[in-house]
């Protein structure tokens, strides 16, 4: 099992190129199989998640052609078998975008039901309202979603909640229905914009992305289209906290500012220091910094993907601290990993009390997921002493070269795999 050793100490200093978004990619590469024609898309970023729902995508037939590291040809025209395996959903839940791209362009799919995750119970209810409101007969058999229908046809659709994924299932769905949709309180991420400009580009009628209500007129079929992925603002800001957390100087490059001012206005409140270009934003982190509240909501609100990253910065920052997870009811596990580095924490329900201390002390702690696994990396930069973060497989599925852009930066970082490497890296940096 591989790990990251890191020894702590160094401000993290330079600038960091931002690949593209991973939860735009995963929507947009489901939706490529929408139409017979090649669909080429570029600014992929290369993390196991995408790799996973590319194998998926060529496991029902569809073509699909790496053209290089961060782009890939896909031709959806050999599709033809509907049903996604249980293999990929356990992997990747993401896999589920293929319901609603399966069933706007062929009217059937069956795609495993994906349990609870390590974030929360995440439950799907919304995704299958929106398919039986368009006309799809939707059962649930032996751990199967099974959806048919023999026509969709637009509906006036209200979400009981905010959700990111079953506006994005629900708009693909739609693309290809008869007549209008209408789909109220849908979430407005950046990525939920961007998965309605491919489509449209593919000749879908889609309008609203990005506010409150989207309104999609279906179309017969989608066709050719080249596309780039919008950069990744979860990555950007994590880099972001780690240059505070880290007292460092951090340009991200490649970015979309605008996607970035929650994060942007939670560093200026601590006392960072942010200069904003057009595709790239500086955060210079100087002397000690205090402490603030935050509540994780809904885009434009600060993202649950980033509750770590700030949550590790606060526990550095003077004063204290209230950090409240209002998406996913199981997003603290890492702070019990950061009270073993020195961290001042008291976890009540979905809110968390944070005393900020002085330092972290290196010890050894496990990632519980993708974005606190990042979080707990950004806290072993800022230790004193050495940090080995275990499970770092749950890193991998969302950070391109996540070590070699945090080595770039000044930080000193090794993957490991063996105790060898362990004393071999102890021993070069003592
Ligand atoms: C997406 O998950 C992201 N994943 C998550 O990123 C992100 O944390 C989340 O949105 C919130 O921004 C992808 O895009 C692949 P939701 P998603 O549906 O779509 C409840 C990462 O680290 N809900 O917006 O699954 C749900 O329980 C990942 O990259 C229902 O009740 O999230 C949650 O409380 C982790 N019924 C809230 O809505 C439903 O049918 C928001 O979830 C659907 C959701």
């Amino acid at each position: 099992m591989e790990q990251y050793i890191i020894k702590g100490g160094n401000p993290l200093v330079g600038e960091v190129e931002i690949g593209g978004a991973k939860n735009a990619a995963l929507a947009i590469l489901a939706a490529a199989i929408m139409t017979d024609e090649t669909v080429f898309i570029d600014n992929l970023p290369d993390v196991n998640d995408i790799n996973v729902l590319l194998d998926a995508i060529a496991g029902i037939g569809a073509s699909v052609h790496r053209v290089d590291r961060h782009a890939v040809k896909i031709n959806g025209k050999g599709v033809s078998d509907f049903n996604i395996e249980y293999d990929y959903m356990k992997k990747i839940r993401a896999s589920y975008y293929l319901l609603g791209a399966l069933l706007g362009k062929y009217k059937r799919a069956e795609v495993a039901l994906p349990g609870g995750c390590n974030i929360g119970s995440r439950p799907i209810d919304q995704h299958l309202k929106g398919f039986r409101a368009l006309g799809a007969d939707v059962e649930i058999e032996h751990g199967k979603i099974i959806a048919e229908a023999d026509r969709l046809v637009g509906k006036h659709i209200y979400f009981d909640v905010v959700s990111v994924g079953a506006t994005i299932n629900v708009m693909m769905a739609a693309a290809m229905a008869e007549g209008l949709t209408i789909l109220e309180n849908v979430a407005k991420e950046p990525h939920v914009v961007d998965v309605a400009n491919f489509l449209n580009s593919m000749g879908a009628n889609i309008r609203g992305a990005g506010t409150d209500v989207i309104k999609i007129r279906g179309v017969h079929r989608l066709h050719r289209t080249e596309y780039s992925v919008i950069p990744d603002q979860i990555e950007a800001g994590t880099f972001m906290f780690a240059a505070a957390a880290t007292r460092g100087d951090v340009t991200v490059c490649n970015v979309i500012p605008k996607h970035l001012e929650a994060t942007i206005a939670k560093l200026l409140e601590i006392g960072c220091e942010v200069e904003e270009f057009d595709d790239a934003v500086r955060v210079v982190s100087k002397g000690r910094l205090t402490s603030t509240h935050v509540k994780t909501l809904p885009y434009p609100g600060f993202p649950t993907d980033m509750q770590p990253q700030i949550g590790v910065t606060l526990a550095l920052c003077e004063g204290t601290s209230m950090v409240t997870e209002s998406i996913f009811e199981n997003r603290f596990k890492y702070l019990d990993e950061l009270a073993r580095m020195g961290a001042n924490v008291k976890i009540e329900g979905n809110s968390a009390t944070i005393e900020g201390v002085k330092g972290f002390s290196g010890a050894r702690v496990s990632a519980p997921d993708l974005r606190a696994g990042a979080a707990l990396c950004i806290a072993g930069l800022a230790a004193d002493g050495i940090t080995i973060v275990d499970d770092i497989v749950y890193i991998q599925r969302g950070y391109e070269r996540f070590e070699e852009k945090l080595k770039s930066l000044g930080g000193i970082i090794e993957r490991v795999q063996s105790e060898k490497d362990i004393r071999k890296f102890t021993l070069k940096v003592s």
